[in-house]
């Protein structure tokens, strides 16, 4: 590898130019290739920060020698990219979801362990400093329970992200795209999950072109270590909406807040403890792949591809309770 490590780029939609704001300026990348179907948009990442332009991620590998890659695809969009980053032994960062098919994202898992190949999936939250106090404090106090969710509102506007967010084949639904990141905090801290029994709203958003999500989502999932855990989603509630986990054990409690993820930590007739999250969260993400990549240190990663397929597996089983109106056992 050269001084510089080779990335090659699939996706450049919005949360790709936010990686892009602080991984472009960063003297230890070089963007050696750039890769959207929208051509234009290729076109006009490369413009600003370099690359060869491709529309085909598959052509995309078999052209240019890449040290790793970064995917920014939207959930229905998955397959090529990963096997052909598997198939040219790539390391790749992969946003959350991982996908929204169980079955592909098991096969890309399998090939992954096969070519030991090194991963990272954009739980960038596993990476902040409050979590991890939180975390390290429920080692010895096990959590017993866990509220939390996503609330927002109708999903309107121009974005291209609204017109495939909005279907529930192509997004997995807001519990599967957006609430994965609660989901998957819920693991990181509690380890993993044993049952879901999930009940959803449908019905209430109305004039949203090709709209077929859950309007809300009520889940309770039953950890293998004892915990419980009520986990919503909703993007029906225009009024007031927000993002929370709070996690109760006998001895301390942790209440985030907000899309920054502040944390607080309680504990019995002591003043809490509060840890603002950190702003630059997808830097500190970007900066560990980076390091692990040019190093090969795989303990600098907090979530890899076979992490991130367990949390892929609880909230596609919340689907499931929901289609199937039962617990659904993991
Ligand atoms: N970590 C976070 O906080 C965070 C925030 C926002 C989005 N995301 C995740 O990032 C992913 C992408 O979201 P987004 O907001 O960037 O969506 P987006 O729709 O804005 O962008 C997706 C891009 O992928 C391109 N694309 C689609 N199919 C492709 C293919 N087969 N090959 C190459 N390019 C293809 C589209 O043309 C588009 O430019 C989603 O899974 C989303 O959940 C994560």
């Amino acid at each position: 590898m050269s001084d510089k490590v080779r990335l090659g780029i699939v996706g450049v939609g919005g949360v790709a130019q936010s990686h892009f704001n602080t991984l472009g300026a960063n003297p230890e990348v070089e963007f050696a290739a750039v890769c959207d179907v929208r051509e234009d948009a290729a076109r006009e990442t490369a413009a600003k920060y370099g690359g060869q332009v491709f529309t085909s991620a598959r052509a995309m590998f078999d052209t240019v020698e890449l040290d790793a890659a970064w995917l920014c695809l939207p959930p229905f969009a998955h397959g090529e990219a990963e096997f052909a980053a598997i198939e040219h032994k790539v390391p790749f960062f992969i946003e959350k979801p991982i996908n929204r098919d169980l079955v592909q994202a098991s096969e890309i898992a399998r090939g992954v362990a096969e070519a030991n190949l090194l991963t990272s999936v954009g739980y960038m939250n596993r990476y902040r400093a409050g979590i991890n106090q939180l975390r390290d404090a429920l080692q010895s106090d096990p959590a017993v329970l866990v509220l939390g969710g996503w609330i927002g509102g109708e999903p309107r506007g121009e974005a291209p992200i609204v017109k495939w967010w909005v279907q529930k084949t192509l997004s997995g639904g807001q519990f599967v795209e957006q609430v994965t990141h609660t989901a998957d905090l819920v693991r990181y801290l509690c380890g993993e999950p044993a049952e879901v029994c999930a009940f959803a709203v449908t019905g209430r958003v109305s004039g949203v072109p090709n709209y077929t999500n859950d309007d809300a989502v009520a889940a309770t999932i039953k950890f293998k270590a004892g915990a419980v855990a009520n986990l919503h989603s909703c993007c029906a509630s225009n009024a007031k909406g927000g993002v929370t986990l709070s996690v109760y054990a006998v001895n301390v409690a942790g209440e985030l807040g907000g899309w920054e993820h502040s944390m607080a930590i309680f504990r019995p007739g002591q003043e809490p403890v509060n840890v603002p999250g950190e702003g630059n969260i997808f830097e500190i993400e970007q900066q560990a792949f980076i390091a692990a990549v040019k190093s090969g240190d795989r303990s600098l990663i907090r979530c890899d591809f076979a992490d991130g397929l367990e949390t892929l597996r609880l909230t596609l089983a919340v689907n499931e309770s929901i289609d199937k109106g039962r617990v659904v056992e993991l």
